[in-house]
């Protein structure tokens, strides 16, 4: 088996590299910089992009392709010879002026929609085209209910990240590849429990949101791909209390089914109505607190002339 990576630097791309290395699985690996020879490799925390693709470069069976994940002929180049992809690639995190005010045009090779989008329907046509790719491993996040409070913040600092997410998991439901579909809980927080804690559920379900790690989800994603049953699933991956859970994903993976339920053809009017509200709630509340800021101030400065 050889596996292509994107969003090879990215904290889960990194953790899903080096465990693809360890296992012994040959990864191609897509960069969007050249190696820089000058640069000192390092994997530890707060290492730079450059940084981090030189420490990956150097591991085992670690092949690097140069290229975007937006540009077509990219994704080609980086599934050439593999039977897999992780998609694990994410947009940027936009400055939320820049995203509030949407600055950024939908076409921007950053917004969203290129990047959780786009790119999709990209690696789907590469794995098309090629004669060895049976399977994409995406991972999204929660985005079913477009008017919940993650949805409409995530989409109203974040390019309508979660929009473009979940149209780009429609992409690859309605494709002839096969996939699945990985929603986590939050990555990145220290109040992971440890223990029996893994859960996971199929069929698009729900679990309430945790604290999951970046490691766990990079095992998820390799593991799947051991499971032929994981095909054409969509997966919610969360921890639960110690105890309620599972150690490991072997007995959880050996579970899951192919998706039945039948997912919303589109949620992106939604979406985009969930964050004009949004907005507009956010707007209202800056309005009343700047009546109040002013009136504050006018009514010092009353005092203050009687006090003179
Ligand atoms: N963090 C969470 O709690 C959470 C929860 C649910 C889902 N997710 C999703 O999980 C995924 C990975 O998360 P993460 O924490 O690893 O994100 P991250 O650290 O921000 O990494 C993003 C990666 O994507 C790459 N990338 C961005 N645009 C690209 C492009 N046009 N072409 C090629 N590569 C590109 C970046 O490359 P550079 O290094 O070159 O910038 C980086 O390697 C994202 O899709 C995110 O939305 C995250």
């Amino acid at each position: 088996m050889r596996v292509a990576v994107t969003g090879t630097t990215g904290r889960l791309g990194r953790e899903a590299v080096q465990l693809l290395s360890s296992r012994g699985i040959p990864t191609q690996c897509l960069l969007r910089h050249r190696i820089d020879s000058s640069v000192t490799p390092s994997i530890s925390k707060g290492a730079s992009s450059a940084q981090v693709a030189s420490y990956l470069a150097s591991l085992p069976g670690v092949t690097m392709v140069e290229g975007d994940v937006t540009d077509a002929t990219s994704c080609k180049s980086l599934l050439q010879g593999c039977d897999a992809v992780l998609a694990l690639h994410g947009p940027a995190r936009p400055s939320p002026l820049q995203s509030l005010f949407r600055l950024l045009p939908e076409s921007d090779p950053k917004h969203s929609r290129s990047v959780n989008y786009v790119a999709v329907q990209n690696l789907i046509n590469a794995a098309k085209e090629s004669t060895t790719c049976k399977r994409i491993v995406r991972v999204t996040g929660k985005g079913e209910d477009p008017f919940g409070f993650f949805s409409i913040l995530i989409n109203m600092l974040g390019h309508m990240a979660k929009a473009w997410n979940y149209e780009g998991e429609q992409l690859l439901r309605d494709s002839v590849i096969d996939y699945t579909i990985v929603r986590p809980g939050v990555m990145g927080r220290a109040d992971v429990p440890s223990g029996k804690v893994l859960a996971l559920v199929d069929n698009g379900r729900d679990l309430p949101v945790s604290a999951v790690t970046h490691s766990q989800i990079a095992d998820l994603c390799v593991s799947c791909l051991d499971y032929p049953n994981t095909a054409r699933s969509t997966l919610t991956a969360m921890n639960v209390e110690d105890g309620t859970g599972e150690e490991t994903y072997a007995p959880l993976l050996a579970k899951v089914n192919a998706d039945s339920k039948v997912f919303p053809k589109t949620l992106l009017e939604d979406h985009k109505r969930g964050a004009r509200m949004g907005s507009a709630v956010l707007a209202s509340v800056v309005a009343v607190l700047f009546t109040f800021a002013l009136a504050a101030v006018k009514g010092v400065g009353s005092f203050l002339k009687t006090q003179l």
